[in-house]
């Protein structure tokens, strides 16, 4: 599924214009690599788990084990997975035009990263990192930490859990004044492959937006998100990247 011409030209157009681009990526992005969506009917995350149970430290703290293996579960997909077109397109264009574009993303499976994007603004922090439960005690050293599911600290039990933002939990907030400086001061931001359910994540679209940003949507579905674009482009993430962010001919 590719959008119609004449509005992906005005989308180049934009893009043109523009003196800073923002993207905001979610899960879709990474569907085209294999790796699963949170909210996709089917085949999502979520369709399967309760999000309550996988992803809240409540959840972590029932299930430690259960939580623990989906983790381990999904960390070891990713060593299957590539880059897609479209990680491979936005890495290209932010090679091609130094300073001018920044990207933020929801993903936590680092291909962003692995296609060369530099400086990726990671709001939901990284599925590959593990940090301690409760704040690490004297004994507490990621070297150390004894087998198990989850691995623990050998003297006071602290459990390792993933370094990821669970439901409830505070971005990290370097990362998210940069990503709302960013948004702010955008000409265009593109929002590619989010449902646009999560916030501060989404916020980002709303806050361009009032900024007097552009902001386009690169989705093969309707998303939350849509009411606040100004064209939305109906195709996935590795069919309209390559085609929007490619040099003129
Ligand atoms: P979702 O699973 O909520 O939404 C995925 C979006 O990607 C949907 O709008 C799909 O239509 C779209 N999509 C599917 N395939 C696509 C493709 N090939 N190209 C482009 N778009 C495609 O994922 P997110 O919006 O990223 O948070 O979810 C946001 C957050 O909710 C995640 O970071 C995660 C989740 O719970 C935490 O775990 C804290």
């Amino acid at each position: 599924m590719t959008p119609d011409a004449p509005l992906l030209e005005t989308v180049r157009q934009w893009l043109a214009a523009a003196r800073q681009v923002a993207v905001l990526t979610g899960a879709g992005v990474s569907a085209e690599s294999g790796v699963p969506t949170f909210r996709d009917a089917q085949t999502g995350f979520w369709a399967r788990y309760r999000p309550e149970d996988m992803a809240t430290e409540q959840g972590f703290r029932a299930q430690p084990a259960l939580v623990w293996r989906w983790y381990q579960h999904r960390r070891a997909m990713l060593q299957g997975v590539q880059p897609n077109a479209g990680h491979h397109a936005l890495a290209a264009y932010a090679r091609q035009h130094p300073g001018r574009l920044t990207l933020i993303t929801q993903n936590v499976d680092g291909l962003h990263q692995r296609a060369g994007s530099p400086g990726v603004l990671c709001l939901h922090g990284d599925l590959m990192a593990d940090r301690f439960l409760d704040p690490p005690r004297p004994c507490c050293h990621p070297d150390t930490v004894e087998a198990g599911e989850p691995p623990h600290c050998p003297r006071c039990g602290n459990l390792l859990r993933p370094g990821v933002v669970w439901f409830g939990e505070a971005l990290p907030l370097p990362v998210l004044d940069a990503a709302q400086q960013a948004a702010r001061t955008c000409q265009l931001m593109l929002v590619v492959g989010t449902a646009g359910a999560v916030y501060p994540a989404a916020g980002l679209a709303h806050l361009a937006r009032a900024g007097g940003a552009r902001v386009a949507i690169v989705n093969p579905q309707a998303s939350e998100l849509d009411g606040v674009a100004h064209a939305v482009l109906r195709g996935t993430a590795a069919a309209v990247l390559p085609l929007l962010l490619a040099p003129a001919a």
